[in-house]
C-alpha cells in the first residue's frame, strides 16, 4: 500500500481543487505518518520515528526558565539570522570542529531545526527540472522537499553489504541537468558512517561537475565504538558549493524545540536567509537561549546520550540477532537507526510495516519510504529506552511465532 494510499485509509486525506501541482506531488513522510495511524491503533511501542527517550537536560531547562522570568523582551523576535551571541557561539564551536574561522555574521543563521535549513538551502540552489541526487537510502524527507522545489530526486544506491557511499553509482548518476546532491552522515536511515576516502572522493566530483553539496550534519555527534567521524565542512576546497545544516534536537534531547542552523558562503547565505525571512522571520526565540545554553554549559550530557545510545544499538543488535531467520541487517556505525530486511517474498515494506503495526501493535517506517532502495527493509529507530525496546521486540517475535505470512513463505 502506498504511503498516500495508508494516509486516505486512515481517513487523512481530504479531496480538494486549486492545490498545487508543487503541493498536490508531495505527501506527509511516513515517518511522521505511522505515529499518526499508531495513534488510532493504540497500545503501541514504537521503533518509529527517531525522538530520542532522553528529557532536555535541566540545565537548558534552568537557562530558559531564568531568562524568562529576568528578561522583559526574552519572548521577542530576534534578528533574523538568530541572536548575535548564539552564532558567536556556534561559529566558534564550528570553527573548532572544521579547523578554520566561521563568521558568525555571514555565515551562519539559526533556523527552525534542520528542517528549515534543508528547505531553504534546497529552495536557494534548486529549480524546476533540475536533478539532486540522493544517495539512497536516504533520509524521507529530502526527497519531499527537492520534489516542493521542483526538482527531481535522483536516488543512486549505496553498497547493500555496507550502506557506504558507492561514488561510482553517484557519477553515473551525473547528467547535464544535475544540480546538487544531498547527503546524510552519520546517516538516516542506515546507521552508515561513510570513510572519509569516499567523501573526499564525492567532493571531487561535485567540483568537478560544479554540483553543490547539501550536507546534512544532524548526526555529527554520534558515532560508535570510538570511529573517527569526517565532515565535508572540514574541506575549504569544498567551501563555495557547500552548505551544511545543523540541529540541536538529537544532541541536546531538543527534538521538539525546533532550532538548528545553516553554515554556507556569504555569498550563498545570503539567499538562503531570504527564504527563512519569508518562512519563519526567525528561529524560537526562547529556543535560541536554549541553543546558547546548550553549546556553554557543560557537554557531559552529549557523552551520556552517546553512551546510553551505544547499549541501546547494542540491545536491538541483540535482539534481531535471534531472528536470524526473518531478518538482516548491518551493524549502525552511527546516528541511531538500523535498516532491517526482511525475508517475506512478494510483500512491500509498507504493507509489511501496516501489519506489523496493526496485528503486533509495534511502530516501525516502511524502507520504501527512503528511496527505492529502501524496500524490503523496516527501519528500527533505537532512541527509545531499553524497556521499550525489549517490549517491541517481545512483541514482534510474538508475531512472528505466529507466523503472519504462512501463504508467503
Ligand atoms: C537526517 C535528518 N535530518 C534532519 C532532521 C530534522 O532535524 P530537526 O529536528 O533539527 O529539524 C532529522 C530528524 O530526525 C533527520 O534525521
Amino acid at each position: 500500500m502506498s504511503t498516500r494510499s495508508a494516509l486516505v485509509a486512515a481517513g487523512k486525506v481530504y479531496q480538494t481543487g486549486g492545490i498545487s501541482q508543487r503541493v498536490k506531488q508531495i505527501s506527509i513522510s511516513a515517518i511522521k505518518e505511522m505515529p499518526l495511524i499508531a495513534c488510532k491503533v493504540g497500545d503501541c511501542v514504537s521503533l518509529g520515528q527517531g525522538i530520542p527517550s532522553f528529557p532536555t537536560p535541566s540545565h537548558i531547562v534552568e537557562a530558559v526558565c531564568s531568562v524568562m522570568r529576568k528578561d522583559p523582551h526574552a519572548g521577542k523576535y530576534t534578528l533574523g539570522p538568530g541572536m548575535p551571541q548564539l552564532r558567536e557561539a556556534v561559529a566558534g564551536r564550528l570553527s573548532v570542529h572544521i579547523g578554520r574561522p566561521v563568521d558568525p555574521d555571514t555565515e551562519i543563521c539559526i533556523t527552525v531545526g534542520a528542517m528549515e535549513a534543508l528547505l531553504a538551502s534546497i529552495l536557494t540552489v534548486v529549480e524546476r527540472g533540475d536533478e539532486v541526487i540522493l544517495p539512497s537510502p536516504n533520509y524521507a524527507s529530502h526527497i519531499e522537499q527537492v520534489l516542493l522545489a521542483e526538482g527531481v530526486p535522483v536516488f543512486a544506491p549505496l553498497f547493500v553489504e555496507d550502506w557506504q557511499l558507492n561514488v561510482e553509482a553517484i557519477r553515473d548518476a551525473i547528467t547535464p541537468r544535475t544540480k546538487a546532491l544531498i547527503l546524510c552522515n552519520p546517516h538516516n536511515p542506515t546507521g552508515a558512517n561513510f570513510s572519509e576516502a569516499a567523501l573526499r572522493d564525492l567532493a571531487a566530483l561535485a567540483r568537478a561537475h560544479e554540483l553543490f553539496v547539501i550536507s546534512d550534519e544532524t548526526y555529527d555527534f554520534l558515532v560508535y565504538d570510538n570511529q573517527p567521524h569526517f565532515s565535508l565542512t572540514s574541506m575549504p576546497e569544498l567551501k563555495d558549493r557547500l552548505i551544511a545544516t545543523f540541529s540541536f534536537s538529537k544532541k541536546y534531547a531538543m527534538t521538539g524545540w525546533r532550532v538548528g542552523y545553516v553554515y554556507s558562503s556569504a555569498a550563498l547565505l545570503d539567499h538562503i536567509m531570504k527564504i527563512h525571512d519569508a518562512a519563519a522571520i526567525c528561529a524560537p526565540s526562547l529556543s535560541q537561549h536554549a541553543a546558547l545554553e546548550a553549546l556553554q554549559g557543560p557537554q557531559d550530557c552529549v557523552h551520556e546520550i552517546r553512551l546510553a545510545l551505544a547499549a541501546r544499538r547494542d540491545l536491538a543488535c541483540e535482539r534481531l540477532d535471534r531472528m536470524v531467520d526473518f531478518f538482516d541487517y548491518i551493524k549502525p556505525q552511527g546516528a541511531y537507526y538500523l535498516m532491517a530486511r526482511y525475508r517475506v517474498p512478494g510483500v512491500d515494506s509498507m504493507e509489511f510495516a501496516l501489519r506489523l503495526l496493526r496485528e503486533a501493535r509495534v511502530v516501525t517506517i516502511p524502507g520504501g519510504a527512503f528511496g527505492p532502495a529502501g524496500e524490503n527493509h523496516i527501519r528500527l529507530s533505537f532512541g527509545g529506552t531499553e524497556a521499550e525496546i525489549n517490549q517491541a521486540f517481545d512483541r514482534i517475535e510474538r508475531w512472528l511465532a505466529g507466523n503472519p505470512f504462512a501463504e508467503k513463505i
